[in-house]
């Protein structure tokens, strides 16, 4: 008989990895070593992908090499190509992105093989072809063409141009960019642990992506950016106090608050309400900002909790002019580099991962025939 379990696998050690480190009570996340407040502003994201898809922050020769792969990795298959405009009217967006990488997988030319290289060079163009699929999905939902994507930009300015239409000034560029640096990996999260299940089976990488895309897609993970965003459209600025209590008195969770391993505040909220003070201030109406703020504090003063990654992502999200739908495909864009490296990982050294359960069922009952019941 197996010991009690951990509800929700708390504190349960379920893989090593050499991908991310999290020092929950310190409030410090480590991308294989290195600080994420080192990393982020000073560290593409082309360059963090490389850090953890390839295991070193590249040379400029390398950088090239890369970026290159990436641009070429930019162009859909024709399975995708041949749906996008149906899946587009009918699903929602993480629904679309599950269906689409689903899709992709069957056109990709190494789908068959789950080698090292062949690992890499899928992981390159899933990072490549997120961004320009959900860019894609928004422009053909709205009834217009995307821009192309321009083989000079990086991922961060080619994504706000595909999906704004317009181009971005350099410090929007540069305040995607750290976004996406800082939501790229996050040791044994829900989508990830649900990608590294997938591939400990062998099975494909496309296969470990679509199951972590909907795992992401949940409220109590990658969706919460986007409630924290309907949250704030729905209470009146004047009456963030008020709305809290009367939200925690019910029992309802306040999204983008907690974290299951940081006690502390998460270090990426930090660059995150930075950066939302900052672009609310440019955008000449900080009410949202201002509602954050406040909210962070009651929350914090009536519950102790401390705002997550999803918290501030999201006034910045939607003050770079990005669909409150489209928050959590964003956070999708960014953990593709953290998924991918992780399959790298799992079938680089793999065990099928198959834990126990408790059972509470009845036992030694009594069968009876279907006609005496
Ligand atoms: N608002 C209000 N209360 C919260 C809360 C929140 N956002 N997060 C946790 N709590 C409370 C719970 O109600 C619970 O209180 P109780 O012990 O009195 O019942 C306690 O804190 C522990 O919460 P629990 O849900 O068991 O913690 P967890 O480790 O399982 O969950 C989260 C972690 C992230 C899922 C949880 O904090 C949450 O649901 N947050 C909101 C969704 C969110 O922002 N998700 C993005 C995570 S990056």
């Amino acid at each position: 008989m197996a010991d009690k379990p951990t509800k929700g696998l708390a504190d349960v050690v379920a893989a090593s990895t050499a991908l991310s480190d999290i020092d929950g009570r310190a409030g410090r996340l480590f991308y294989r070593g290195y600080d994420i407040h080192d990393l982020a502003g000073r560290t593409s994201f082309e360059e963090t992908a490389h850090l953890l898809q390839c295991g070193t922050l590249p040379t400029r020769t390398q950088l090239a090499e890369y970026g290159a792969e990436l641009v070429r990795g930019r162009v859909l298959g024709p399975l995708v190509e041949a749906n996008i405009a149906e899946i587009a009217e009918r699903q929602a967006p993480m629904e679309a992105l599950r269906t689409l990488v689903s899709l992709a997988g069957a056109d990709d030319p190494d789908k068959d093989s789950n080698a090292l290289d062949a690992n890499r060079r899928k992981a390159a163009r899933l990072t490549a072809q997120q961004p320009i699929l959900v860019a894609r999905y928004h422009a053909a939902r709205s009834g217009r063409q995307a821009p192309e994507p321009d083989p000079e930009l990086s991922i961060a300015a080619n994504f706000l141009l595909q999906i704004t239409g317009r181009t971005p000034s350099e410090r929007e560029i540069e305040i995607f960019d750290t976004c996406l640096v800082l939501h790229a990996d996050h040791t044994m999260n829900a989508s990830t642990f649900a990608a590294r299940v997938c591939a400990a089976t062998l099975s494909d990488m496309h296969s470990a992506i679509v199951a972590a895309i909907g795992t992401l897609k949940g409220p109590l993970h990658g969706g919460a950016n986007e409630q924290v965003m309907r949250t704030l459209e729905t209470i009146p600025p004047d009456g963030v106090a008020r709305a809290v209590r009367e939200r925690l008195a019910a029992g309802q969770k306040i999204m983008g608050f907690g974290h299951r391993v940081y006690k502390t505040e998460d270090p990426r909220a930090t660059h995150l309400r930075e950066m939302s003070r900052e672009l609310a201030e440019a955008s000449g109406d900080a009410t949202y900002y201002r509602m954050s703020k406040e909210m962070e504090e009651v929350v914090h003063a009536e519950k102790g909790l401390y705002p997550n990654v999803d918290f501030y992502a999201a006034t910045v999200y939607h003050y770079l002019g990005i669909p409150t739908d489209l928050f959590t495909p964003v956070f999708s864009v960014s953990r593709m580099s953290g998924w991918t490296a992780h399959v790298i990982e799992q079938h680089a050294d793999n065990r099928l991962i198959r834990p126990d359960s408790e059972y509470v069922g009845e036992s030694d009952r009594k069968w009876v025939p279907i006609d005496e019941r």
